[in-house]
């Protein structure tokens, strides 16, 4: 595994893509200690704060380009994975769609997929709150993680999502699916996903294959919603 390690940086995903058209092998990750930049899903910031962990891993998967979103659940598992080994056993991790990871219903990472023109890269950026978080975040400090150290997290997660890459290229979404949708947050709840034309607000019923949102509206139908913002 290679890990280029800078102490600071705009943003980790802006590197790594830069790095990935140049032709950077797969697996290749880049960890800042501090980002200037940090970019969020939907063009939000992303609040860098310090003692964080920020990183990027670029992967070129060996699977269609019809799958590679499947990675944003997969990079979820794998922190959840490795995040509830550090954590007491009390604090509660929930996955919400399509990949924060939550610890007792607030906020403690995000992770933020990036590709190019079905270019044969990607880049998984995730930033955890390890130390510190916003005011309405939760760090892992804070949840009484074991270890508050971000790059003993970064080696651990590289780990696991090496693996787990591994085997979703073999075997596909199925395990990965599963696994995510043990840890759902609001699944079978009411939930209302709001998208740029229209809000909708029914029942949580799972994900598809390609991990749409499936949402059971009140005449019963099943409304497949590639993004949102959910409420849950
Ligand atoms: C989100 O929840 O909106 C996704 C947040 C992703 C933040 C990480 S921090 C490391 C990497 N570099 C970035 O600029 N963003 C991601």
């Amino acid at each position: 595994m290679n890990v280029i390690e800078l102490q600071t940086a705009g943003s980790t995903n802006d590197y790594a893509r830069r790095l990935a058209r140049e032709g950077a092998a797969s697996g290749t990750i880049i960890w800042a200690h501090e980002q200037t930049a940090g970019r969020g899903r939907q063009g939000r910031p992303w609040t860098s704060m310090p003692g964080n962990l920020f990183m990027s891993m670029i992967l070129r998967p060996r699977v269609g380009v019809e799958h590679v979103g499947q990675l944003s659940f997969l990079s979820a598992v794998a922190l959840a994975n490795v995040l509830e080994r550090i954590i007491p056993a009390s604090a509660q991790i929930g996955l919400k769609w399509p990949n924060d990871l939550l610890i007792n219903r607030k906020k403690a990472a995000g992770i933020l997929i990036e590709t190019e023109n079905r270019m044969p890269w990607v880049v998984v950026g995730i930033g955890v709150n390890v130390a510190s978080a916003p005011p309405d975040a939760v760090s892992l400090r804070a949840a009484g993680a074991k270890t508050c150290e971000a790059g003993h997290i970064l080696g651990l997660l590289a780990k696991e999502m090496q693996g787990m890459v591994e085997n979703w290229e073999k075997t596909g979404f199925k395990t990965i699916r599963e696994a995510w949708l043990k840890r759902a947050y609001g699944l079978g709840e009411e939930v209302t996903a709001r998208m740029p034309q229209e809000t909708l607000t029914g029942i949580f019923k799972g994900i598809d294959q390609s991990g749409a949102l499936q949402l059971q509206m009140p005449d019963g139908a099943v409304k497949t919603i590639n993004s949102a913002e959910v409420f849950v």
